[in-house]
């Protein structure tokens, strides 16, 4: 079976093309939080952990140019798009989010925040490790943010068409994670680790596809894992699929515009 690393890495320069403007939202409203909570300066440490294409990582350096980033990722072909954008003086690891971070050269203790962008829902039934790897690796009065999906409408059409072409459908509850579903889900998880001062924010992001037809294109093809992963609730050939999702996404998500609510979950290493 395909590691997370090898399905991520498959899609990873349509994802870069398609995806990393919506994330890049996300990551800079997490950046804005963070930020008023221990404020970025020259001398923070910042580990990202699932950095993918970089999107949040390029918004990391543009906040302070001296701070030290360490940027990691399970999967070598995100990493390869996120090198191109030729980010100054950040160290990028191949790392997945539940290994032994020190046994990977990482110092416990050392780091002044610990951030991912729309990661965990997919490290799920093992994010809790992949929060406690960020309290290890935190300093105390560190800063740990991550943000999830709370609506990811962008899967919908898909549960829509398919219910349209077959009544019997059983829809897919969510493109995402179901164990990692609000904020609080995730509340819960840093407040397991130790972290204090937990909570969570809402945002709306507006995810643009050029029209319905690229939307349906990429969701079928461009191998973006939770996309793969609803394709197989269709008893036939997801192309069979094709035209009615179209048909969906421009007329009830405005040719493909979908507006998607996330979570900043933030909390305090005491
Ligand atoms: C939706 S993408 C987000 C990428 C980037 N943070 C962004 O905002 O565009 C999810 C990322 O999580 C990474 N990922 C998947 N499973 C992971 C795991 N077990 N540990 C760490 N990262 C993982 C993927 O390789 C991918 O880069």
């Amino acid at each position: 079976m395909a590691t997370a690393g090898e399905k991520w890495s498959a899609g990873a320069t349509k994802y870069d093309h398609r995806v990393a403007k919506v994330t890049g939202d996300g990551g800079e409203a997490l950046i804005k939080l963070v930020d008023k909570i221990k404020p970025f300066d020259n001398n923070s440490k910042v580990f990202e952990a699932g950095a993918g294409t970089g999107a949040t990582t390029e918004l990391l350096r543009k906040k302070n140019d001296h701070m030290a980033i360490v940027a990691v990722d399970p999967a070598a072909g995100m990493l390869e798009q996120l090198k191109k954008r030729d980010i100054k003086n950040i160290e990028v690891l191949q790392i997945e989010a539940t290994e032994d971070h020190v046994s990977r050269g990482l110092q416990a203790g050392s780091f002044s925040h610990a951030l991912s962008n729309f990661v965990l829902q997919f490290v799920v039934p093992r994010a809790q490790i992949a929060v406690n790897e960020m309290f290890n690796l935190l300093q105390s009065g560190g800063i740990i943010g991550n943000t999830m999906w709370t609506n990811a409408s962008v899967g919908e059409p898909w549960n829509i068409a398919c219910k349209n072409l077959d009544p019997n459908f059983e829809r897919v509850t969510s493109a995402f994670s179901d164990a990692l579903r609000v904020g609080e889900d995730l509340e819960r998880l840093y407040k397991a680790a130790g972290f204090v001062d937990v909570h969570s924010e809402e945002f709306e992001l507006l995810f643009k596809f050029p029209s319905a037809e690229d939307y349906a294109e990429y969701f079928l093809h461009a191998q973006n894992p939770p996309f793969v992963a609803m394709q197989s609730s269709w008893k036939g050939k997801p192309e069979d699929v094709k035209d009615e999702l179209v048909r969906v996404a421009k007329e009830q998500y405005n040719d493909g515009k979908f507006k998607m609510v996330m979570a900043s979950v933030v909390g305090r290493k005491p």
